[in-house]
């Protein structure tokens, strides 16, 4: 079906003109006019608080990029995912990680079945093989407890899980859980070498179970694991199980379907963290912590589907990152989380959002004519302040900041100290969301003593937008509302540059590459490569051990 050309609509007509008009309207202008501006642009979403006042948006603005969400038919994106329609054109898939988190009393239709008592199945199966393994029910192939679990994994196989094992530590309460996703030996290697083969699990997460990284690291685990335990392959079965849609893969590397959990097609890779993909967050944090995890995503599935407009968090991030892309012609988007245990926060989210809307093509095959996804990066603050801000501050590029912080740090030092930390950590975040967004100009440089030589140079220009996220702490709810806020900021996108967000062809070429190169590279017979690639493969044949 043909798909809409955005460029067309009366909106986006409108914002032209407004980009023109208010574009570079100042965010000192934008408070002085209103004194109400932040309470007005402030909203909540379950339990976070998004103050959406330090972006360069005036009331037109926002009744424009609303418009454009009306004209494009985001409404109708949002129906036909929950619908279970195939909205992942080019797979021919429905898309359905919010039936993930859906209760039992909910349905989610796919092809004419209802999939929600499947997923609540398969997940009791996880919760019950959690709790064996926490309690140490579950025994390895020598009769011992399991202490330390390896989640084998790459994109969003590994990205989701690994971050929010990292950001749940303060739950932490079973086996210690490590990720190993390069194929770079180096990577399981040094994993290995810390660990007790009788007390190792080993989770195999990949939804096709084709991925060469994660099966070539799987079997380099399965090897280690039976050189360690001088065993036959009948120890694989008390120390391997399998995450995937892919039963007779699974079956066909040696773990047995009895120890895999599945999940559907219609789960994207980098949306799968609340599938059984999450099951080493599971069994680090434990079941209850990771359903409040789940309920989470729902509170803000809740939010995207019955909050207003003006109150629509991911709505209005979605529509205020489209104005800074196509309109204002900003490339890129920090993701700056002021909380530590959030360090792959960032790194989940380039996988989320721009292998979703990377795209250069709308969904009926025609090349877009406008920018798509924007690039994303990060870091925690306050490490990132004596990195890369001098940039967003002063370089030639505008970068618009999402913040990310909290009120309360959990569990940390002692009761005092970790006011000390909290209180300089979320002082600096808001500091630098004031600095981005008023600088500091020549005149007011001057009037700090600073030589007539340096002026310009300690002159901060301002007017870099940001968003504030807060919320009270880090929970796993919290976390799941954050993940589900950014994922349907994702699909609103989508829906207006009428892409499809929920593939990514753009994987493959390097991949179907590689494979011809890596037999190359190990002696095989040489193809016909350009002359760059075919002396590195020399090169490194002259070389190879
Ligand atoms: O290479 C891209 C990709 O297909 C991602 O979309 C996916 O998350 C990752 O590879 C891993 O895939 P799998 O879970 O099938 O191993």
């Amino acid at each position: 079906m043909a798909a809409l050309d955005p460029t067309s609509t009366s909106a986006w007509n409108s914002l032209d003109d407004l980009a023109h008009k208010v574009g570079d309207t100042s965010l000192r202008d934008l408070f002085a006019e209103d004194t109400q501006r932040a309470e007005k642009l402030t909203v909540s979403a379950g339990d976070l608080t998004v103050d959406f006042s330090k972006n360069r948006v005036t009331d037109a603005v926002l009744d424009a990029l609303i418009k454009l969400a009306e004209e494009t038919g985001v409404q109708k994106k949002i129906d036909a995912m929950f619908a279970g329609e195939h909205i992942n054109n080019t797979e021919d898939r429905a898309v359905g990680h919010v039936a993930l988190r859906m209760a039992n009393e909910q349905s989610f239709v796919v092809d004419g079945e209802n999939m929600v008592p499947a997923i609540h199945a398969v997940m009791e199966r996880a919760r019950a093989f959690a709790e064996q393994v926490r309690s140490g029910t579950w025994k390895g192939h020598t009769g011992k407890a399991i202490t330390d679990v390896v989640n084998i994994g790459i994109g969003g196989s590994d990205l989701g899980p690994a971050m929010a094992y990292r950001a749940l530590a303060p739950f932490h309460d079973g086996p210690r859980v490590h990720f190993v996703s390069n194929v770079d030996g180096a990577d399981l290697g040094r994993v290995v070498a810390n660990l007790n083969a009788e007390q190792t699990l080993f989770i195999v997460a990949s939804k096709s179970f084709t991925t060469i990284e994660t099966l070539t690291n799987a079997e380099s685990a399965r090897e280690w694991l039976l050189r360690e335990l001088q065993a036959d392959t009948s120890a694989v079965a008390k120390h391997f199980v399998a995450l995937s849609t892919n039963a007779q893969a699974v079956g066909e590397f040696g773990i047995d379907t009895e120890n895999m959990f599945g999940f559907w097609d219609w789960v994207g890779g980098r949306y799968s963290v609340p599938s059984v993909i999450g099951l080493s967050v599971m069994l680090g944090v434990g079941p209850t912590h990771f359903t409040a995890f789940l309920d989470g995503f729902a509170k803000i599935d809740d939010h995207l589907r019955i909050a207003p407009a003006r109150d629509n968090a991911p709505l209005l991030m979605a529509l205020i990152g489209v104005w800074y892309r196509n309109f204002l012609d900003f490339p890129a988007v920090a993701v700056l989380p002021y909380n530590n245990d959030l360090a792959r926060f960032p790194a989940y989210l380039q996988q989320l959002d721009m292998e979703s809307n990377g795209k250069r093509v709308r969904t009926d095959g025609v090349p877009v004519t406008y920018e798509t996804g924007p690039i994303v990066f990060g870091e925690p603050g306050t490490n990132g302040q004596h990195a890369f801000y001098q940039l967003i501050h002063q370089g030639t590029t505008t970068i618009p900041c999402e913040f990310i912080g909290f009120f309360n740090a959990i569990d940390t030092l002692a009761e005092e100290r970790a006011w000390v930390h909290n209180d300089q950590l979320f002082a600096n975040m808001i500091a630098q969301a004031e600095a981005l967004a008023f600088g500091e100009t020549a005149d007011e440089v001057r009037a700090t003593g600073v030589e007539e030589a340096l002026v310009e140079a300690r002159t901060f220009p301002g007017n870099t937008p940001s968003t504030l996220i807060v919320a009270d702490a880090l929970t796993p709810s919290v976390l799941g509302q954050l993940i589900a806020l950014y994922e349907h900021k994702v699909l609103i996108q989508g829906a207006i540059w009428q892409i499809n967000s929920f593939d990514q062809w753009g994987v493959q070429l390097g991949k179907v590459l590689a494979k011809v190169i890596e037999p190359e590279l190990a002696g095989g017979e040489t193809g016909t490569h350009d002359a760059s690639t075919t002396a590195m493969i020399a090169a490194y044949r002259a070389k190879r051990g």
